[in-house]
């Protein structure tokens, strides 16, 4: 018997980056299910502007970077001008998904000493028009207490003034605490649930931790790989439910056991 479990979880997104489905064949099923997720997203910002969010999840492995990735495409492709984040700075994968430097990026902004930033220093254009990213940058050894911090948050009101849309990819609640922290300050957080492998209880967790940190919880995406439909030779299925009184009853059964 092996004294130490594996820990559950690919690296391969880090290695090889995730699947830019958006852009490769925008005209797919699962590209228009993407696309869902990002009209119902909007259909929170009528009541308070939604310019930055984060994607999260319980834990590891459950699709958070493949998801957010695609959204922050979706609104890019919507001629939202766009800047997505790598803010998981543990498994960092944006600069593998769009084969980039890395020298530079997230940490060098909040480790410098420099009073003022100069964006186009560390931000560098995607090749998708309206999407601008900035990679996580080297990893310190205190990577959680970066993204925490006071200056993540002043940079993020600085980036608010710049784009649209802000588009932060954070690692799992259940993992990194940091993760709270920087989603109170944001306009909402969306969780990454994957079907038939996240826990009710982790989920339930979840989203307990973040309404203790009073977080907005925007509402989940369902990222379902028996569902296929993405001709990649593996399948996606997303799907987007709310607690706040929008859309089909029956959609909301799924989020409301969580929420309550
Ligand atoms: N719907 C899906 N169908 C099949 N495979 C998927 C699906 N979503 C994600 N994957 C695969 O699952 C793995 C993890 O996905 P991804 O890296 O997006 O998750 P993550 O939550 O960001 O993980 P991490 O904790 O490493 O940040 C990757 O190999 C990815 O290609
Ligand atoms: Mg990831």
């Amino acid at each position: 018997m092996a004294l130490f479990r594996k820990k559950r979880g690919t690296n391969e997104t880090m290695k090889k980056g995730a699947q830019l489905i958006t852009v490769a064949d925008p005209k797919s099923p699962v590209s228009e299910q993407i696309r869902i997720v990002r009209t119902n997203i909007n259909f929170m910002a009528v009541d308070h502007d939604i310019k930055t969010m984060a994607f999260t999840s319980a834990n590891i492995s459950e699709g958070k970077s493949t998801v957010t990735v695609n959204v922050a495409v979706t609104y890019a492709q919507a001629g939202r001008k766009t800047l997505l984040i790598d803010g998981d700075l543990r498994r960092p994968t944006l600069h593998s998904t769009f084969n980039m430097s890395n020298q530079r990026g997230l940490t060098s902004v909040l480790t410098s000493d420099a009073k003022e930033i100069d964006l186009d220093d560390v931000i560098q254009d995607s090749g998708v028009d309206n999407l601008s990213i900035l990679t996580s940058g080297p990893i310190p050894p205190n990577p959680a207490e970066l993204i925490g911090s006071k200056r993540m948050q002043t940079f993020i009101e600085l980036v608010r003034d710049h784009y649209d849309v802000v588009i932060i990819d954070l690692a799992p609640v259940l993992a990194v605490s940091d993760t709270q922290e920087l989603a109170s300050h944001l306009d909402g957080v969306v969780l990454v649930v994957r079907q038939g492998v996240t826990k009710k209880a982790a989920i339930k967790r979840s989203v307990e931790m973040l309404k203790f940190a009073k977080v907005r919880i925007l509402g989940y995406v369902m990222n379902d790989i028996s569902s296929s439909n993405a001709g990649y030779g593996y399948g996606y299925g997303y799907g987007y439910g709310y607690g706040y009184g929008y859309g089909e009853e029956k959609k909301k059964s799924f989020w409301d056991r969580f929420r309550s």
